[in-house]
């Protein structure tokens, strides 16, 4: 959205400053001979050159490759739009109340001294380009088929802009108009249990969206707290980090809003 928006305004700023009239005029007079059924003068129109478009080739959403049938693709589309709205959230919770947000210090320590770093990656993840990344629901490693419970993989050095999305997480992922329902409490469930959540960590292991830089510093719900504690700007690079904050924030202000459903944490085993 934001791509557009630009793309939108500096179009329309070459269209004031940079266009002079005769090229406006020539546009307009070959814009109504192409609507005419015989062309009385093609050759006037052919040297207009073409402006330059930042946005040309531009890959706003994420792309999803052709072995996702039509069945497939249509969830895993609406799975990678929520993905996006809970990490719009999560940017705009931080846009709101900067470090005084309670769930800012708590996931990314109260010695924060800039919010710029988690910013920056959950804009990525709504607005970086996405080319050269996909999505893919046939099973070219063989991890769905032999890896016993697993529901996706990134598929790193076979393939590094490549995620594989696995049967399961058709039937077990759950949408986020459920979040804080049927049980749902951010410390006590798994982190995956949303499609959003579990993409969100799927997209970070991407370089295209993660350049590289986040990764795995704190393995569950306490290690990301005393991650936030001992080692702040390991936080804010940190995938479980980024997705602590985004469905806490999300359960907080917009499932339930004013109680959320942070809950306690439970001993309990996550699957891939
Ligand atoms: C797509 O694949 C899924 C899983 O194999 C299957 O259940 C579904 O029927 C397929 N849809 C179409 C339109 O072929
Ligand atoms: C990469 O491919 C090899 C050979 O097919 C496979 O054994 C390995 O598990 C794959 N790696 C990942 C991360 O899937």
């Amino acid at each position: 959205m934001q791509l557009q928006l630009l793309s939108a305004l500096f179009l329309f700023g070459t269209g004031i400053q940079a266009l002079p009239a005769s090229a406006a005029q020539d546009q307009t007079t070959s814009i109504s001979s192409s609507t005419c059924t015989t062309s009385s003068s093609s050759s006037s129109s052919t040297a207009t050159p073409t402006p330059y478009d930042f946005t040309a080739g531009a890959v706003p959403s994420y792309p999803i490759h052709p072995s996702c049938n039509s069945t497939l693709r249509r969830q895993l589309e609406r799975a990678l739009d929520e993905t996006v709205a809970l990490a719009a959230h999560a940017r705009d919770h931080i846009l709101r109340w900067g470090v005084d947000s309670p769930f800012v210090q708590k996931y990314f320590g109260v010695l924060l001294a800039s919010t710029a770093a988690p910013l920056g990656w959950y804009s990525r993840v709504v607005a970086a380009d996405k080319g050269g990344m996909t999505f893919r629901c046939d099973d070219p490693d063989r991890n769905c088929e032999t890896q016993d419970g697993w529901a996706g993989h990134w598929r790193g050095e076979n393939a590094t802009q490549e995620t594989v999305i696995c049967p399961l997480s058709f039937s077990k992922r759950r949408w986020l108009d459920s979040v804080c329902g049927l049980g749902y409490t951010v410390a006590g469930s798994p982190l995956n249990t949303f499609w959003a959540t579990d993409l969100l960590h799927r997209v970070l292991h991407v370089p295209r969206i993660s350049e590289g830089v986040v990764e795995h510093y704190a393995e569950d719900y306490e290690g990301v707290l005393e991650l936030a504690a001992t080692d702040p700007a390991r936080s804010a690079i940190d995938s479980n980090t980024l997705q602590y904050f985004a469905i806490d924030v999300y359960a907080y202000d917009i499932a339930a809003p004013g109680v959320g459903c942070t809950g306690k944490p439970e001993k309990s085993e996550e699957s891939d």
